[in-house]
């Protein structure tokens, strides 16, 4: 039985295409290898929305030249956004490479792969499609039995100047809600509590279809044995009034929301082809707040922005001050092949001006997540346990509903479970708590 094994690198959306190309793998005969040594197929799922993402892939799969060699039975892909991106520049740097192919080509990757092993010659895969194949959910891998990622929505519409994401996942299309349904009930079948919806721009979910995803939520939190539902990315241009209602008013659809702001400066945010000011930003905020009142945001932000000046990334410091989002990822400015930003601005503001705004904002964002986790020694939180905590293994780690982190100690195996826990401490990362009673045994 030939072997396969998977690198994943990027965000959520690439974990679940691993997920799924594997069980099709799988499917097809494979068997998932125990390591890179004693795999007949070696695929890399890969990202490319910076420069950085990209060069670690170019080094991982660069090392495998020599094994190659003297191995030319194994089947090396390079899969994902950067297949996409660079297609046959990828040959050109590793011409030990035998697969490039894009996202929209996983259900043919057990094809793809027998044709590059019958060929010997490496295969160029990146079509689009203009739909989204089904794939076995029974059949694909997950990390455990209790969380589950669902494909709502690929691709993205928008045109943010700085984002290679439009042109790695092609256009929006949605997944229709029946079949969205229908495998939230495979899963929960499957012993699965927790659903996170995954789209690019998850906000304008349904949109071409005359529907919005605050339908596709509440059929998702109606789905029995489902017990926390989320979504991720949403775009603040298309979040409505009824989505943070469903938050409000449904108990197992999570208050917590992943909107980027990516900037306060009216001026950058226009340079980004955002599509909205700060105070359009702001308003959205405060509509979230009052329909949702214990809504926790989550922000992207992006520093160094082409001409972005020190009065600019004061707005940006100005706004993260304001909204006091309980985190936020930050990244500094990389110019991306085929954006338009790379086309039309200039990367000029310093590496090194960058790095200190980077450790600024950063600064900012930490001071104001241990005030907000502070805040919240004393209260109970339910939290769902996703396992031994890393730091300290005498521990359990797992989230509560805004998302936070809470680790706790407590006796028996309690990964998969939920746990009431009363907060004792906290730092800007993990709130520390301490079981109120010992779980029932959950689904
Ligand atoms: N679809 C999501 C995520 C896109 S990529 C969304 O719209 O929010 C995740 C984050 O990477 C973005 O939110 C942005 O903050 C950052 N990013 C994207 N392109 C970048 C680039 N060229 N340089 C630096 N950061 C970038
Ligand atoms: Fe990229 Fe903008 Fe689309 Fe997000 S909304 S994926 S940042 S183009
Ligand atoms: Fe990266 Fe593609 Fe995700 S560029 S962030 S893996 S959609």
């Amino acid at each position: 039985m030939k072997k396969f094994w998977v690198e994943t690198f990027g965000c959520q959306m690439n974990k679940l295409d691993s997920e799924q190309f594997s069980g099709e793998l799988m499917l097809h005969g494979y068997s998932q290898a125990t390591g890179q040594d004693d795999a007949d197929v070696i695929l890399f799922n890969t990202c490319s929305v910076r420069e950085h993402a990209e060069q670690r892939v170019y080094s991982r799969a660069g090392i495998l030249k020599r094994r190659k060699a003297t191995d030319p039975g194994l089947v090396i892909g390079i899969l994902g956004c950067m297949a996409q991106q660079e297609r046959e520049k990828i040959l050109d740097r590793l011409p030990h490479v035998d697969l490039v192919a894009g996202p929209d080509q996983y259900k043919n990757l057990p094809a793809l792969i027998d044709e590059a092993r019958e060929s010997g010659e490496a295969i160029l895969a990146t079509r689009h499609t203009a739909f989204i194949p089904k794939f076995d959910r029974l059949a694909a891998p997950r990390e455990n039995p209790w969380q589950a990622y669902i494909l709502a929505m690929k691709g993205c519409d928008e045109m943010c100047s700085y984002c290679v994401v439009p042109r790695t996942r092609g256009r929006e299309v949605s997944k229709p809600i029946p079949e969205i349904v229908e495998e939230a009930h495979v899963l929960a079948g499957q012993g699965v509590v927790e659903i996170t919806l995954l789209g690019q721009n998850i906000t304008a979910y349904g949109e071409k279809e005359g529907k919005e995803l605050a339908d596709l939520v509440e059929a998702v939190a109606a789905v029995p044995g489902i017990r926390r539902v989320r979504f991720v990315t949403s775009h603040p241009h298309h979040a409505t009034r009824r989505l943070f209602r469903t938050m409000r008013d449904l108990p197992n659809v999570m208050p917590q929301i992943h909107m980027p702001a990516q900037s306060g400066s009216d001026r950058i945010l226009a340079l980004m082809k955002r599509t909205y000011t700060n105070a359009e930003y702001l308003d959205i905020i405060a509509m979230a707040r009052e329909e949702c009142p214990e809504i926790e945001l989550a922000s992207d932000f992006i520093v160094g922005f082409p001409t972005e000046t020190e009065d600019d990334f004061q707005a940006t410091l100005k706004l993260a001050e304001q909204v006091r989002f309980g985190y936020a990822f930050i990244f500094q400015y990389s110019p991306r092949p085929g954006t338009t930003g790379m086309r039309d601005l200039v990367d000029d503001v310093p590496a090194e001006v960058k790095l200190r705004r980077n450790h600024e904002l950063l600064a900012l964002q930490e001071r104001i997540q241990l005030e907000k986790n502070v805040a919240r020694v004393g209260a109970t939180v339910e939290v769902l346990v996703e396992g031994r905590s890393e730091r300290n293994k005498a521990k359990w780690t797992g989230r509560g509903p805004d998302n936070r982190i809470v680790v706790f100690e407590g006796d028996g195996e309690l990964a998969g479970k939920f746990v009431e826990t009363k907060i004792a401490r906290a730092t800007a990362l993990t709130l520390y708590g301490d079981p109120l009673r010992q779980p029932a045994a959950v689904g």
